[in-house]
């Protein structure tokens, strides 16, 4: 039983499911917060999926995959989150989505010492907090995708997080879910995609210029810097639409024009071609 026993996730998209698998496999109950009962049908279809992958490549038995099924109760209200304990949001990354859902579930938790934590990676911690009527119990706490696979969690205290909060979610991610965490400060971006993202910006911009091919772009970073994907093949895990939004929150934080998402993925996102989870971006996807 997590230290956190109960504990609720807004979102069932790419990064919500894989953060709804990882708290269930760590022992807690799980609510997971749709905006639509055929949202919340699709939220479970992912995680099952993602289980059955484990299951056939024999990392987890079929009847601990059924049981961490069981943990988890796939809804459409918000409400369904009062007597959590911890609640982690990853709502797609959209501010005034974000500040609207803290506003509501920071006013609807029962539980005075319940943290609110958000799974964003570029929009300031502390609006956040401002917004929910807890802001010494709210914090960020950033997953990598795919989350069940990769190790690291970013804490991200802001200015109003207390230090109270801070520790119960670190030993938590280290203790509880087998993650390493590291602490970075409230700015757009964080540690990881303040360098990730003008890479992945870069790679499109010279993919955009017809400098080389898609396939040439990603082969030259997997096999010259052993890098286990390319940067057209990561943007596309990662999903267009998400990478743009992240590009222009840094970019309106710093101005800097690195960050600016290019001409090409502005038009990617507008044709729906948002990598993996369309089934096309860079490349055709199953
Ligand atoms: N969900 C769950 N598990 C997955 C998965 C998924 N979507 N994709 C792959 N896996 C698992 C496989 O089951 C396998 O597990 P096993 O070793 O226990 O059997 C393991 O990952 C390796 O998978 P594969 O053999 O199928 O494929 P690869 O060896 O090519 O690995 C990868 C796939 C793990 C995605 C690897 O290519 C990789 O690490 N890519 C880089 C990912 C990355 O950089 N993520 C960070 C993105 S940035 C971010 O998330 C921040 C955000 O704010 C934008």
């Amino acid at each position: 039983m997590s230290s956190f026993g109960k504990v609720g996730v807004i979102g069932g998209g790419l990064m919500g499911s894989g953060i709804v698998e990882v708290l269930a496999r760590a022992g807690a109950d799980v609510v997971n917060v749709e905006v639509s009962a055929e949202a919340a049908e699709a939220a479970r279809g992912r995680v099952s999926h993602s289980l059955r992958r484990a299951v056939s490549r024999g990392k987890l038995e079929q009847s601990d995959a059924d049981a961490v099924l069981e943990r988890i109760r796939f809804v459409d209200s918000l409400d369904d989150l009062a007597d959590r304990d911890l609640v982690v949001e990853a709502a797609s990354e959209d501010e005034e989505t974000k500040l609207e859902l803290f506003r509501r579930v920071g006013a609807l938790l029962d539980s005075d010492e319940a943290i609110l934590a958000s799974n964003t990676s570029s929009i300031p911690i502390v609006k956040l907090g401002a917004v929910s009527g807890r802001p010494d119990r709210v914090m960020g706490v950033h997953f990598f995708n795919p989350a069940p696979v990769m190790k690291l969690v970013e804490l991200i205290p802001s200015l109003t997080t207390s230090e109270q909060t801070l520790e119960r979610v670190r030993g938590w991610v280290s203790e509880e879910l087998g993650k390493q965490p590291i602490d970075a400060t409230d700015r757009a971006g964080f540690i990881v995609n303040s360098l990730l993202v003008p890479y992945l910006l870069s790679a499109i911009r010279m993919y955009e210029a017809g400098y080389a091919s898609a396939a040439d772009i990603d082969r030259g970073m997997v096999l010259g810097c052993g890098h286990p994907m390319g940067p057209l093949a990561l943007s596309d895990l990662i999903g267009l639409d998400t990478l743009k939004a992240i590009g222009e929150s840094m970019y309106e934080e710093f101005k800097e024009p690195l960050y600016s998402p290019p001409p090409l993925l502005d038009r990617m996102v507008d044709a729906g071609l948002l990598g993996q989870k369309t089934g096309h971006g860079f490349y055709p996807y199953d």
